[in-house]
């Protein structure tokens, strides 16, 4: 076992549940704001588990510990990026603009002295760009890392493919912003949290249900993610609007998806013909209209607290015991009378554990800057 970084992305209280569930053998702790440390067997497993993982943008590995002295840090990465074969391509980036300051400059000169090829790529903090890194080969991408108050130098080993999440957000042939839809990442966190939290799955391939479909962005990640999936709308367009972007996915990669859509309201999901048991349900479901006027917010909630109460009942006769719920819940927050009045569908969690599911992961915020209605991420089970 070595240890590695895993550096979480905008959402890095998701990012972190996410690594949290799927890694429930191990430690994974959280080391900063923006990162964690995680015990992998090699480059491979990390490489691996970047490949599934929504919320983490690259993995690096842990080499060794630097000196506290400038001086002393630039020959020791010096010495470290002497050993690599070729003109050395790097970059450096210091995560938490501790205070040892490494001039990049220091260490080109030390390699010049030692007749070494090399150039200096600027970063960020973070280091180099997952983008710079997806497309340029060969690239050395170091991060000087406060760690238990020492400092260590890390290496990337594994990258996020920007690409290949980019052509899914954009380049799927059915949208409809009206709606609203799931970032790629953010239902690749939530698939991964659920299939993560789930303790009774009974075969390889689990069977994965969104009752809300959409677009099928849930759908398109977890069946990416291996498993088969069904999916519901009340809307016929969006149930067709998910079979095209289902098919769309299967031509590009090259893959077969085993998908069942149909239209449903979410309260009678369970009359569809289910001849095996939902494994997870991961859901965003609907939030309501985005722009809700204050005065319209108490009757906007209690329908949506029905809605949301019909459709976990309905699911009580398609799950098993240990089956897992990973969902959205709309939360607003206005002004009125210059105090702040939240509304939000917490008080469904008490309703709910009588019917048998249990909290397991309590509300994480995530919401797209300026949205009126923000979203919580919630994980149940059913027990
Ligand atoms: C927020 S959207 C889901 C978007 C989806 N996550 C995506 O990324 O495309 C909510 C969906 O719930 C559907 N819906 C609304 N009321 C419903 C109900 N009672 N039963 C089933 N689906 C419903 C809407 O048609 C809409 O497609």
């Amino acid at each position: 076992m070595s240890k590695y970084v895993a550096l979480l992305g905008n959402t890095p209280s998701l990012s972190f549940a996410e690594l949290e569930a799927m890694m429930s053998d191990s430690t994974v702790e959280r080391s900063s704001n923006h990162s964690a440390v995680l015990d992998l067997d090699s480059d491979r497993q990390a490489s691996q588990l970047q490949e599934i993982v929504g919320g983490t943008f690259k993995i690096l590995k842990i080499l060794f510990q630097l000196d506290q002295r400038a001086h002393i840090a630039s020959n020791q990465i010096a010495e470290y990026l002497q050993t690599k074969e070729g003109k050395i391509i790097f970059g450096l980036g210091n995560l938490d603009q501790n205070n040892l300051t490494v001039s990049p400059q220091s260490i080109k000169s030390k390699l010049s002295e030692n007749n070494v090829r090399c150039r200096y790529l600027e970063g960020e903090p973070w280091g180099l760009s997952a983008s710079i890194l997806t497309h340029k080969s060969n690239v050395i991408d170091l991060l000087i890392f406060y760690y238990q108050q020492q400092l260590y130098l890390l290496e990337t080993v594994a990258v996020q493919d920007v690409d290949e999440w980019t052509k899914r957000d954009r380049h799927k042939p059915y949208v409809d912003a009206k709606k609203g839809m799931l970032p790629p990442k953010i239902a690749r966190i939530m698939t991964n949290m659920a299939l993560g939290s789930s303790i009774e799955i009974k075969t390889d391939v689990p069977i994965l249900y969104d009752p809300f479909c959409g677009t099928g962005t849930v759908l398109m990640e977890a069946a990416l993610r291996g498993c088969r999936v069904f999916g519901s709308d009340l809307d016929s367009s969006s149930v067709l609007g998910t079979q095209q972007n289902l098919d769309w996915l299967a031509k590009n990669l090259e893959m077969k998806i085993d998908y069942q859509l149909f239209e449903s309201d979410s309260s009678h999901a369970h009359e569809y013909d289910w001849s095996e048991k939902v494994d997870v349900v991961v859901t965003e479901p609907f939030l309501g209209k985005p722009n809700p006027k204050p005065a319209e917010l108490p009757n906007i909630f209690e329908g949506l607290e029905s809605l949301y109460l019909g459709a976990f009942k309905s699911w009580l006769r398609i799950l098993h015991k240990g089956s897992v719920i990973c969902i959205v819940f709309p939360q607003v927050v206005v002004s009125e009378k210059s105090k702040k009045v939240e509304y939000n569908l917490l008080d469904l969690i008490d309703k709910l554990e009588r019917f048998g599911y249990t909290l397991l992961v309590k509300p994480i915020a995530y919401s797209h800057e300026n949205a009126m209605v923000k979203r919580q991420i919630l994980v149940f089970r059913l027990h």
